[in-house]
C-alpha cells in the first residue's frame, strides 16, 4: 500500500492542514500495517509554474533538449510517476484567495496528463485513476462548504479528481479557522474526530 502524502500550506508549524494531513496518514498507517509513505512538501520544494518552457521541454525531442529542459522533463515525469505509483493520496489543501495554493496547482498541472491519467475517446473524456483513494484535507478561514465560494476550492478538486477517474474521494474539513480561538479549536477537534471515527469506518 503506497501512500503519497502532500502538503501545500505556506504556514509552516501554524498550518492546520499540515497538522490534519499528518493525522490522516498516521491513522491510515495504524489501520494498514503494510503502508509505505512518500512525503512531498510543495511549499518548501515548489514545482515551477506550468509555463511555455514546460511545454517546450516536453515538445523537444530527447536528443535536442538542453540541460534545463532535461531537468524539467525529469521532474515532471518523476512527479507523475510518484502519483501513478500511489494507492492512497493524502493532500493538505488550504483555501487561499478562494482557491488552492498555487504550489498545489503546479503539482496538479504535472499529474493531469492526457494518455497517463485521463484520455479522450470518441465517447468523451475517460479518467484512468479509478484505482486510487484520495483524501483531501480542506482548511479555510471562513465557512464555504456547500456555498458558491467553494467553487474554486473543494468543488474544483472534486471536478479535477473526478475527471481523472477518482471515485474514492474523501474530504476532511476544518473551516471557520479565522473566527477566533474557540471556533478554530472546535473545528480542528471535529476534523480530528472525523479522521479517527469516520474516515476508515466505511
Ligand atoms: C494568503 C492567504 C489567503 C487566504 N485566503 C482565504 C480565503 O480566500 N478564504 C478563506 O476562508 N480563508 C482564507 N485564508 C485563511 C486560510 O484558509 C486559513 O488560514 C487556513 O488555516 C489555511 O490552512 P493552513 O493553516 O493549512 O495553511 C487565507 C490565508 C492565507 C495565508
Amino acid at each position: 500500500m503506497n501512500i503519497l502524502h502532500i502538503d501545500s500550506s505556506i504556514l509552516g508549524d501554524h498550518s492546520a492542514s499540515r497538522q490534519l494531513s499528518r493525522s490522516v496518514v498516521e491513522a491510515y498507517q495504524a489501520n494498514h500495517a503494510d503502508s509505505r509513505v512518500t512525503y512531498r512538501d510543495l511549499a518548501s520544494e515548489a514545482l515551477s509554474h506550468f509555463s511555455p518552457a514546460t511545454l517546450a521541454a516536453a515538445g523537444t525531442p530527447v536528443e535536442g533538449r538542453d540541460a534545463a529542459q532535461q531537468q524539467e522533463v525529469a521532474t515532471n515525469e518523476a512527479t507523475l510517476q510518484q502519483f501513478l505509483d500511489s494507492d492512497v493520496v493524502v493532500i493538505g489543501a488550504p483555501m487561499y484567495n478562494f482557491t488552492i495554493p498555487t504550489q498545489l496547482k503546479a503539482w496538479i498541472d504535472r499529474i493531469a496528463v492526457a494518455g497517463r491519467t485521463f484520455r479522450y475517446t470518441e465517447a468523451g473524456p475517460e479518467g484512468l485513476c479509478g484505482d486510487k483513494k484520495v483524501i483531501i484535507v480542506s482548511t479555510a478561514g471562513g465557512l464555504h462548504a456547500g456555498q458558491p465560494s467553494a467553487v474554486g476550492h473543494e468543488e474544483y478538486l472534486k471536478l479535477l479528481f473526478g475527471f481523472i477517474g477518482v471515485t474514492d474521494l474523501h474530504f476532511v474539513r476544518a473551516e471557520g479557522l479565522a473566527y477566533g480561538e474557540a471556533p478554530r479549536a472546535d473545528a480542528l477537534a471535529a476534523a480530528q474526530q472525523h479522521i479517527e471515527q469516520k474516515l476508515f469506518a466505511a
